[in-house]
């Protein structure tokens, strides 16, 4: 019999990727999103790419701050685990709404996790981030390394953590794995997926991509004086279907040992220069990229990277891509969808 997976936040970013690659797998799947940051359409593309497989997927839309909604789905269907990808992960608008973070995160992964536990589904695992680890003494942050997040947004995801690890210690029949993302970034290979933000984007390679297409003129570059190699920031990149592929292998995880509540890095162990990057997608776009030198974007770390070995050795995972592939991935998608899923019209 197929395991019925519930998928939190499925319509997003590195929600979508994982539900195709968990159809593909021969799971059926549940979303359920408010679609605050994401569209329908992705799930249209995911039903496509994932062709005589996509009867097993149906969505709900709603949100996880609604706990009677909750009670309904887990009444009428029985999951035998959840992927728990819901939540607001804008680190500038986090600073600004700390509020609207912490009652959306927080609130409504409270809600889930006293639902789930009420009709006995006790399989868990949280898209945690690598902004826990705040500025590292050293790199690589191995999972041991002290929480110290600079924001609210990531002070949501380290009371998510606590919360979890409370939960599985009061009640020993939970299994919970904590994946702390470093910095998912590419599109399915297919081009028919991948990020589209709303607004103007924050994070690095979707600002480069929509400068690419002719969306907006230059980067600007936030820092040139760190102590790296070009005195760019340096981070971990990893592909968003080496990421998907990794919520597989937790899964399987959580349904083969009694894992109790564990967290894992997921990034590639290597680090790369945001010059590197840009070099990178420019050499396969064929796209000049215009730069503008600007100071160091307040919070910025100045590098970051992932120990891989617990993920390596314990879930039998390992990222496959390098930056190359990331950047073919992501301009594919760019150069199919220039304005995401919707139209120049819609958009601008
Ligand atoms: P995303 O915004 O594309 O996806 C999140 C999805 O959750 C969206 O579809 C949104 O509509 C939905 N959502 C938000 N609040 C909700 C609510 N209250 N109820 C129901 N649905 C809700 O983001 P993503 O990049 O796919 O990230 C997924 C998860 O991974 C997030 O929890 C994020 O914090 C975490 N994460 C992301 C990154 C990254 O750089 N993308 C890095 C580390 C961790
Ligand atoms: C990468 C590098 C920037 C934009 C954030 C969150 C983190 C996680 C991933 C969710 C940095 C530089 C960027 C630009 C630039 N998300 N940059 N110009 O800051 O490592 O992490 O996303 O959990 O929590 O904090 O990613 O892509 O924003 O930046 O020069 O327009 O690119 O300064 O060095 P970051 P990023």
């Amino acid at each position: 019999m197929s395991k019925n997976i519930l998928v939190t936040g499925g319509a997003g970013y590195i929600g979508s990727h994982t539900v195709l690659q968990l159809l593909l797998g021969g799971y059926n799947v549940v979303i359920i999103d408010n679609l605050v940051n994401s569209s329908e359409i992705a799930l249209d593309r995911v039903k496509q790419l994932a062709s005589d497989l996509s009867h097993n997927l149906s969505f709900i839309k709603a949100d996880l701050r609604d706990k009677e909604a909750l009670d309904k789905l887990f009444s009428s269907t029985k999951f035998d685990a959840v992927i728990h990808f819901a939540g607001l992960k804008s680190v500038a608008e986090s600073v600004q709404k700390p509020e609207l973070y912490y009652d959306n995160n927080v609130t409504g992964t409270n809600n889930l996790l006293e639902v789930m536990s009420v009709h006995g589904c006790k399989m868990l695992v949280f898209s945690s981030s690598a902004t826990v680890y705040g500025w590292p003494e050293k790199v690589p942050c191995t999972e041991e390394f002290p929480l110290s997040p600079t924001n609210p947004y990531g002070q949501t995801k380290r009371d998510i953590e606590d919360r979890c690890r409370d939960v599985q210690r009061l009640d020993g029949e939970w299994k919970i794995i904590l994946l702390r993302y470093f910095n998912p970034v590419g599109a399915h290979p297919s081009g028919d997926i991948g990020e589209d933000p709303r607004g103007i984007p924050n994070n690095l390679m979707p600002y480069v991509q929509q400068v690419a297409v002719g969306r907006r003129p230059h980067l600007t570059m936030y820092g040139s004086d760190y102590n790296t190699k070009d005195g760019t920031g340096v981070r971990d990149y990893i592909h968003v279907v080496d990421l998907a592929d990794g919520h597989i292998a937790a899964l399987k995880k959580l349904f083969d040992t009694d894992i109790g509540c564990e967290v894992y890095n997921l990034g590639t162990g290597k680090g790369t220069t945001v010059l590197e990057m840009v070099t990178a997608f420019e050499k396969t776009s064929g796209k000049k990229i215009p730069l503008v030198m600007a100071g160091r974007r307040s919070g910025d770390v100045e590098v970051v990277y992932a120990s891989t070995e617990k993920a390596e050795l314990e879930l039998n995972w390992k990222a496959k891509y390098g930056i190359e592939k990331m950047c073919r991935d992501q301009w594919n998608w760019a150069s199919k969808n220039p304005y995401g899923y919707y139209s120049a019209d819609d958009k601008e």
